[in-house]
């Protein structure tokens, strides 16, 4: 229809159009894309469990036994024994009383936030939140305060402004605790003791940090040495450091509970397949027990950003995680260097607004754990060549 040209041809003008790529192998470290091997570095399979033989192997058997589908949504006949399995174990991981799967992350966060607060509720979110954060304030109507980024004395006053709240009903504080396009960490302890001072639940969002962040890779509780508290409701996504997908919670039982009976994306959905519990389950078993992989992402992680650094490229506060962003401003200028990333087979993808605010367009640049160090130098050695030009 004539609108819909009209948009795309909008974007196209503004240079923001978007397109995608087809993939014909597994997201590890190379990936092929139009026959040919890139480097891949910009991937969210950080720890490299996405096609490794032990998680392939429990989906296989999982599917032989279950089959492909669920067939319905987890209050109708969907919730099988591998759910309950994979729940327990993350709230385990996750040092909470219980947890609950959900479809995607996405779906995870349209769900939990949407049911905690409504109409009459504040919800006091960091300005560069996920979209699937927003999204979910959105859906639930209820007021939405942005703070800047990070900036715990102006949450603070915010906090402090907000008008006596209905003591029966929550107030919410959300944020990433890993950034997604930034990479930099959420001051969790700071955000906890204004949580517990305003007497606010605290959402936090552990996309980016399971797996990655803390001494077993429970995230950035872990990493702060920070008590779980029941006021903390952890969120999180299977689709990143656990390689799979599906998204989940944790949090006290009857947090749990409610969501169970309230919470529509879970209620009104398809449950996420058994073969991907299987999957994630192993992928925490692996997590929970081996240090390496983890050890290694951190080290080429490392590499990467100092070398990125010391050629001048500016990685904002990004540390100690496995986003590196490379910041180069302007839009075109961001899609020219993806593209001639691309020809020295190198595939690091370009971020635009409105993922990131106008004037930060940046190369999103990801490591991952199977990464060796003669492929990130190749990298760096790229990134040289076509910063210098
Ligand atoms: C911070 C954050 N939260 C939530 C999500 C959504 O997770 P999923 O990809 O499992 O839907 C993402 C994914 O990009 C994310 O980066």
């Amino acid at each position: 229809m004539y609108i819909f040209k009209k948009e795309i041809d909008t974007l196209k003008a503004k240079g923001l159009k978007r397109t995608m790529r087809f993939v014909s192998s597994a997201a590890n470290r190379y990936i092929t894309i139009d026959k040919r091997k890139l480097l891949n570095l910009c991937s969210n399979n950080y720890l490299g469990l996405a096609n490794d033989t032990r998680l392939e192997d429990a989906a296989i058997t999982a599917i032989k036994k279950f089959g492909v589908g669920a067939g319905a949504s987890r209050l109708v006949s969907g919730s099988t024994i591998l759910h309950k399995k994979l729940e327990e174990k993350l709230a385990q991981f996750k040092q909470q009383e219980a947890a609950l799967v959900y479809a995607s992350g996405y779906s995870a966060n349209l769900g939990i936030i949407s049911s905690l607060v409504g109409r009459n509720d504040i919800v006091f979110s960091d300005r560069l939140n996920h979209a699937s954060i927003i999204d979910g304030i959105i859906l639930s109507r209820a007021q939405l305060v942005r703070y800047p980024h990070r900036d715990m004395e102006a949450l603070e006053r915010l906090l402090s402004m907000r008008p006596t709240p209905d003591a029966r009903r929550p107030t919410l504080i959300v944020t990433d605790s890993v950034f997604s396009m930034d990479g930099d960490i959420a001051p969790i302890p700071k955000l906890l003791a204004l949580a517990k001072k305003y007497d606010c639940l605290l959402m936090i969002d552990e996309a980016h940090a399971t797996g990655v962040l803390g001494r077993k890779g429970r995230g950035s509780l872990e990493y702060f040495e920070a008590e779980v508290d029941e006021r903390i409701i952890q969120m999180g996504t299977l689709s990143k450091a656990i390689g799979c997908l599906g998204g989940f919670v944790c949090g006290s039982k009857d947090l749990i509970d409610y969501l169970v009976n309230r919470s529509r994306s879970f209620i009104f959905s398809t449950a996420l397949p058994a073969a991907l519990c299987a999957s994630a389950l192993t992928a925490i078993q692996i997590i929970e027990k081996d240090n390496t992989l983890r050890q290694r992402l951190k080290e080429n992680a490392r590499f990467l950003r100092h070398g990125l650094q010391d050629m001048g490229f500016d990685t904002l506060d990004s540390k100690d995680t496995a986003i590196i962003p490379v910041v180069t401003k302007e839009q075109e200028l961001t899609m020219e260097f993806s593209r001639r990333l691309f020809q020295e087979g190198i595939y690091a993808q370009g971020i635009r607004p409105p993922t990131v605010p106008e004037g930060l367009s940046r190369l999103r640049v990801t490591v991952m754990a199977s990464h060796t160090k003669s492929d990130l130098e190749f990298a760096l050695e790229k990134f040289r060549k076509i910063g210098k030009k």
